[in-house]
């Protein structure tokens, strides 16, 4: 059952605490301060190329970024589009990202890998699924059952596991990061508790569209921000790197579509993104800010969503849950079919 919860969403989106530690357990030894993946002896890529759909891909892309910052070529693509004409593959690692293991497009994507010769790795969520049955070697996000059609806390197990794999294969020992992926259930935990989400989601129900933007390993955030809120209020949301707004998009914004700036840290590129902010906030777009404070994006920000201060891949997981609370919000309050959207299907099984 909904254990109390109005929706199967709601109820997976506080799930997360419990589903990061499943995802967690046993693979971080925390006093040799390793990552270690049984599942992935001997695998060893020299590049990856992600195959995925909707919101597995903008973890994929998340996933990508992560192996690029490690110094392996890494790129994500969506699958119905890797096959019209498929990358060479050379020695590169095919991952297909998916929580149910079943998509038709991320499976004829693999397929297509394989028949190049490719080495291919499925990360997905269902034991036993095609796509575990398929692969080569398999990695289980382990975020139990989800039954809301959204993706919730499969998005976030996605995310760590990509962490995991990443930290893995480079044999990485940064503790820092391995730490902040320890600590990752109790800041969910504290984000769930302390959100104002719900109320910052109630002021825009009358908006125009609604507009995400990010940079770096904000930019998926975004796009999934967007994804989340359009799959679940029928409103019409559209995610951006930072950088692009004023590439075309800017003439778009008005003071009735709502900016969400996802800006964490405060390095050179959470400054452009501040920049982006105030070009917005010029045309009167509300502003709302998803930030740890680092930056001063706040003082151009009508609302400001608030993550703890954690490393930058973590702070873009602690930024989606936010943004799955607005976007599970503003759905509440006008009314929608929340678990299931119309016209959508939990698993996609046709090209
Ligand atoms: O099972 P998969 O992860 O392969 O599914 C891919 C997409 O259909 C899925 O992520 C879809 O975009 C979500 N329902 C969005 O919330």
């Amino acid at each position: 059952g909904k254990s109390g919860y109005d929706h199967f969403m709601l109820k997976e989106i506080h799930e997360q605490p419990r589903s990061l530690r499943q995802c967690l357990q046993g693979r971080v030894d925390e006093l040799g301060g390793q990552v270690e993946l049984d599942e992935l002896a001997g695998v060893n890529p020299t590049s990856v190329q992600f195959v995925a759909c909707g919101t597995s891909y903008h973890a994929a892309l998340y996933g990508a970024r992560l192996f690029q910052e490690a110094g392996i070529p890494a790129q994500a693509f969506l699958a119905s589009e890797y096959v019209t004409a498929p990358p060479p593959v050379d020695d590169a690692l095919v991952v297909g990202v998916t929580q149910s293991g079943e998509t038709a497009d991320t499976l004829s994507a693999l397929r297509a890998a394989k028949r190049l010769g490719a080495r291919t790795l499925g990360l997905t969520n269902v034991v036993g699924s095609t796509v575990a049955r398929e692969c080569d070697h398999v990695l289980y996000i382990r975020a139990g059952p989800e039954i809301g059609v959204a993706a919730s806390k499969t998005f976030a197990s996605q995310l760590v596991t990509l962490n995991l794999f990443s930290l893995a294969v480079t044999d990485d020992h940064d503790r820092e990061s391995i730490g902040s992926l320890r600590d990752l259930p109790s800041t969910v935990q504290e984000i769930l508790d302390d959100s104002v989400a719900a109320e910052v989601a109630t002021a825009y129900l009358d908006a125009d569209a609604y507009f995400f933007i990010g940079r770096g390993l904000n930019h998926p955030v975004a796009l999934e921000g967007a994804l989340k809120l359009k799959e679940i209020t029928y409103r019409h949301a559209e995610g951006f790197a930072a950088g692009e707004l004023k590439h075309g998009p800017l003439a778009l914004v008005t003071d009735n579509t709502p900016v969400i700036a996802v800006a964490t840290g405060d390095d050179e590129f959470a400054r452009k993104t501040v920049g982006n902010v105030k070009e917005v906030e010029a045309r009167d777009a509300p502003v709302i800010a998803v930030t740890d404070g680092q930056s001063d994006i706040e003082r151009y920000a009508d609302h400001v969503l608030r993550v703890p201060e954690t490393h930058p891949r973590t702070a873009a997981v602690l930024a989606s849950v936010q943004l799955q609370l607005f976007a599970y919000h503003t759905a509440a309050d006008l009314g929608r079919s929340i678990d299931k959207p119309r016209n959508l299907a939990k698993s996609v099984t046709v090209e």
